[in-house]
């Protein structure tokens, strides 16, 4: 190792440390993090300052985080990261439905629920009926898939959000298995547009950059079924007015469906004459074979 560093022979010379590494894919990563975070460095022409600002940024949001914030998440996600992997790992641009981000409030050991049933939990909110089908891509309905949804409320928050208030019940989520034409549906109440969370650092990024902290509405999904790839995807409101400006960047027009609005008198899909204004979403999704 030289003991005459300069600021361009530093790079190569971390490198090389990784020569021994006995994962080559360990080698291929870190030799290539190393070049562009020196590149980047010398493009910017880092300062101590800045250096220091940086460190302490990493901590803190360390510090902040716990297994319900998760900050080094939400720090991929407002850089584009998280939909970056996602866009290189997963088939987009097939037939199959795109997927996008996970997101931070997927909870494990969510309740199960049996096709048609109320999964609002008791929260209050505008009736919502979603009605979805789960396609191989050749068409065929694929029975017995496990679809996980969950939402906000009417006021932009999760159950995890407002434990307290909710006695630890998890509410506006669940776990259901698709009939045998492929086909779930549930009733629940309709989500709200919300605020990615603002008061760590990285709502200081956002601030700084007088970026919007806004997700647009919508409700997530993950499917797993036997014989197929995992698809964890989003459906976004048509007309939401944040759908270009996704503060995540997970919004994707093939993703914007339809939150027909209807009135009080109308009939719901069960068939209940309702009482006050309601929406149903449809949608189709479609699943790649392994
Ligand atoms: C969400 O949609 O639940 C979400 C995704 C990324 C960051 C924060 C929230
Ligand atoms: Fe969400």
């Amino acid at each position: 190792m030289s003991l005459d560093l300069t600021e361009t022979t530093i790079t190569e010379t971390v490198q090389k440390t990784f020569d021994k590494a006995k994962d080559e894919r360990i080698r291929e990563i870190f030799v290539s993090l190393v070049q562009h975070l020196h590149d980047f460095t010398r493009e910017v022409r880092l300062t101590d300052e800045e250096w220091f600002t940086a460190v302490d940024f990493l901590e803190r949001v360390g510090k902040i985080s716990s297994p319900t914030r998760q900050e080094f998440v939400l720090l991929s996600d407002i850089l584009g990261l998280s939909v970056l992997v996602d866009q290189i790992n997963h088939h987009h641009g097939s037939s199959a439905t795109d997927s996008t981000l996970l997101g931070p409030f997927y909870v494990e050991g969510r309740p199960t629920a049996q096709n048609g049933a109320d999964i609002s939990g008791g929260v209050g909110g505008m009736p919502m009926f979603f009605s979805g089908t789960v396609l191989d891509t050749d068409g065929t309905p694929v029975a017995g898939a496990h679809v996980d949804t969950w939402h906000s409320d009417g006021d932009g928050f999760y159950d995890v959000q407002q434990a307290d208030k909710l006695d630890h019940k998890l509410a506006m989520r669940a776990l259901l298995i698709t009939d045998d034409n492929g086909r779930f549906w549930y009733r629940s109440i309709t989500p709200r547009c919300y605020p990615v969370p603002t008061d760590g650092p990285c709502g200081e990024i956002l601030r700084a950059a007088h970026r919007s902290p806004t997700r647009p509405e919508h409700i997530h999904f993950w499917f797993h079924a036997e014989g197929h790839e995992p698809l964890i995807t989003t459906l976004f409101r048509g007309g939401d007015p944040y759908l270009d400006s996704d503060a995540v960047f997970g919004a994707k027009r093939s993703l914007v469906a339809d939150f027909v609005q209807h009135d009080a008198g109308d009939t719901a899909p069960d068939g209940t004459v309702m009482t006050e204004p309601f929406q149903t979403v449809k949608w189709t999704f479609i699943l790649t074979g392994k």
